[in-house]
């Protein structure tokens, strides 16, 4: 099969590489010449374990094309894929300006008797009805075209895997040449195969994310409980997951949730609650939580550090990946250094991201030891494989003081206590010496 994807961020490139690996001619569509020239030589331009390799293999077997034209990849293609940004406005409501632009575009360009248009995008209920109107609008007479949604679940971090073994592939459509098109492209990939119509695909995307959300900030919501009242939060949580009906995954506490999708997708689906006139107070708990899970982070380094160079391990909104877009780290570095604070950083991937934000504000440190070298206190915000197993005997051997705030939980408080920190985690007994 022949087919165009239009973006090339962590949904388009993912996407374009896993159906260019099923044998399929990939096409990709961007808008910066520079970052075109980049993929075509092989770079991602994103970190994304397994991704480099994946794309230099299919650009090899002369399956995968980067254009900045639209003519030569949609007058081709049998499926084309809307997978551009959808950021959050002011107010919080989408920004759907780049996916109609891009849908006028394709319309322009379509040649073949039938397109299937199918948006990956992340978009509010109705959009797709919208983008339908903008393709009959914009396509040239005799062409026929099929809508449908096709929302992606893959986690950044993890995309390859979470796209070859998805749990279910969403495809909404009125057209079953469309569904047939689609489920065609994707038999190669395991998991529940659903078939809906536009809407529900649409609100499918945002109820998992929204979810998954709620998971987390319950999560923190009963660490402050247990912060304020005594009790061990880890201990809570697993044996509520005990519970089949609960479960316990997306229920790690911390410092919150952040990355381009569930901060944007609450607030999204929040403000299309609003428009319908539905109690979305819900959603709006979910978020208020996930910004106190920040700020008592914060606190906790302001009240325990007790002095004023921090050392900061961990950037990105998640591990296995550079990616910082709404990560706590953002708000924490900031507030740090309008107090005063020397902050030291490491990041194993971050740092490029991170200093387009900071410059040179920040101390950037080459690996975690120089960055807990000379610090009054250690705060983690980021769950990297390389923190759990490092040398905490070397390390409190370099800090001014043993200090570890971890706002991922990712050491035992009784370790903790033997090798002589003081250790304040999340919803856990605090160790102190
Ligand atoms: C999320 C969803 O998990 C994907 O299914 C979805 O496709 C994607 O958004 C999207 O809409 O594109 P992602 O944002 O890449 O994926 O990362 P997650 O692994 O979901 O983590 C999101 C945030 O939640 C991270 O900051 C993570 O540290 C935090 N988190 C996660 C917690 O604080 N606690 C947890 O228990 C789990």
């Amino acid at each position: 099969m022949t087919i165009t994807i239009v973006g090339h961020g962590y949904v388009g490139l993912v996407s374009a590489c896993c159906f260019a690996d099923f044998g399929n001619e990939v096409y990709v569509i961007g808008h910066t010449p520079s970052k075109i020239e980049r993929l075509k030589n092989g770079d991602p331009l994103i970190y994304e374990p397994g991704l480099k390799e994946l794309l230099e293999k299919n650009i090899k077997a002369n399956r995968l094309h980067f254009t900045l034209e639209y003519p030569e990849a949609v007058s081709k293609s049998e499926i084309v894929f809307i997978t551009v940004g959808t950021p959050p406005k002011e107010n919080g409501e989408a920004d759907l300006e780049m996916v109609f632009d891009v849908g006028k575009q394709i319309a322009k360009n379509l040649k073949k008797k039938f397109t299937v248009i199918s948006c990956k995008s992340t978009v509010p209920v109705g959009t797709n009805k919208q983008i339908e109107k903008i393709l009959n609008e914009n396509r040239p007479v005799g062409v026929e075209i099929a809508v449908a949604s096709c929302p992606e679940f893959l986690r950044e971090g993890s995309g390859l895997h979470d796209t070859f073994f998805a749990d279910r592939v969403v495809i909404g459509s009125y057209s079953q040449k469309a569904i047939n098109l689609l489920l065609e492209l994707h038999e190669p990939i395991t998991g529940k195969k659903v078939i809906t119509d536009l809407a529900s695909a649409e609100l499918i995307k945002y109820a998992s994310n929204s979810v998954l959300a709620m998971k987390i900030s319950f999560a923190n919501l009963i660490s402050f409980y247990c912060e304020k009242a005594g009790g061990d939060v880890e201990t809570v949580l697993d044996a509520v997951g005990f519970d089949k009906r609960i479960g316990r995954v997306f229920m790690d506490p911390g410092v919150g949730y952040g990355g381009s999708c569930f901060p944007k997708d609450v607030r999204a689906l929040t403000s299309t609650g609003n428009l319908l006139g539905i109690n979305t107070s819900l959603l709006q708990a979910t978020e208020d939580i996930n910004q106190e899970a920040r700020m008592n982070f914060l606190n906790k380094i302001i009240k325990y550090s007790g002095g004023k160079t921090i050392g900061v391990w961990g950037l990105a909104f998640k591990p296995n990946t550079d990616d910082i877009r709404f990560a706590p780290s953002i708000d924490i570095l900031h507030a740090l250094l309008d107090k005063g604070y020397a902050v030291k950083v490491y990041d194993q991937e971050a740092f490029g991201n991170v200093k387009k934000i900071f410059g040179d504000k920040l101390i950037y440190s080459k690996d975690p030891y120089e960055a807990a070298t000379g610090c009054d206190a250690i705060a983690i915000l980021t769950d990297w494989n390389e923190f759990k197993h490092i040398d905490l005997d070397k390390i409190k051997s370099i800090m001014k003081k043993p200090v570890i705030i971890d706002g991922r939980n990712i050491y035992l408080p009784e370790v903790m206590k033997k090798l002589g920190f003081t250790y304040y985690s999340t919803g856990r007994v605090p160790v102190t010496q």
